[in-house]
């Protein structure tokens, strides 16, 4: 597979099959994503990969535990979040919940879509990326290429995933579970496995602006 094949395959599964993914393949995996560049050469991820009775006893005190999330540590957005970003947050969602068929005012059933993330959207893997709490914005982004790297992979090998910043509002939940290492901080889940290629929430495209809206060539 080509590179750009697997950046135009990849898209946030928002539906996995039950399918268990090998340890090992996850571990094949993390290790080739982990030549990601980062500054310094920090490599300043950490990453946990929790599957079979782990991950059902974390996912069933989710059940329990979804309504009251824990104090979030970072803001996952800015506040009061503006123009081109503020449309472009609103639309994702509006076509997401579209093809889910929740309309804007069934704010119960969004809500509890909101919560199949707790349950990694029936993925057999949710992997949590956490960071050093000394570390700044140049790290976080490091972490990123990390993350962005193993699911490019991951889509070489059959796979697909989803980004879950969601997680962060359940920091402590994820601790208790998973063991975060110490002096971290949770950035992100990931849920992994195989997509279920006809659920409708996974049939749309989030869209991208085109390049006038975000770049420029200059002296070419
Ligand atoms: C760091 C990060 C965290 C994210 N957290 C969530 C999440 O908690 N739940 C979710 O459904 N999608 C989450 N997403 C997915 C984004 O909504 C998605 O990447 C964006 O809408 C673009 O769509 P695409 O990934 O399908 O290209 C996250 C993405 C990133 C990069």
């Amino acid at each position: 597979m080509d590179v750009i094949d697997a950046v135009n395959r990849r898209m946030s599964v928002r539906a996995f099959k039950p399918d268990p993914v090998d340890g090992a393949v996850v571990r094949e995996l993390l290790e080739a994503a982990s030549r990601a560049p980062s500054g310094g050469n920090l490599q300043p991820w950490r990453v946990q990969a929790v599957a079979g009775e782990p991950l059902k006893a974390l996912k069933a005190t989710m059940l329990q535990r979804v309504a009251s999330p824990d104090e979030t540590e970072y803001a996952v957005y800015p506040p009061n979040l503006w123009e081109p970003l503020r449309s472009r947050r609103f639309q994702v969602g509006e076509d997401m919940y579209a093809s889910l068929n929740i309309p804007r005012e069934d704010k119960l059933a969004r809500q509890q879509w909101f919560s199949t993330n707790g349950q990694g959207f029936g993925a057999p893997v949710q992997l949590f990326f956490s960071i050093d709490r000394r570390c700044g914005p140049p790290q976080w982004s490091d972490v990123g290429m990390f993350m962005q790297t193993f699911m490019l992979l991951a889509v070489e090998r059959g796979l697909d995933t989803c980004p879950q910043e969601f997680w962060s509002h359940y920091n402590q939940v994820v601790d208790a579970h998973v063991g975060l290492p110490e002096g971290h901080m949770l950035f992100s889940g990931m849920a992994l496995g195989y997509r279920d290629e006809a659920a409708p929430v996974n049939l749309w495209r989030s869209r991208r602006d085109p390049f006038e809206a975000w770049g420029e060539l200059k002296g070419f």
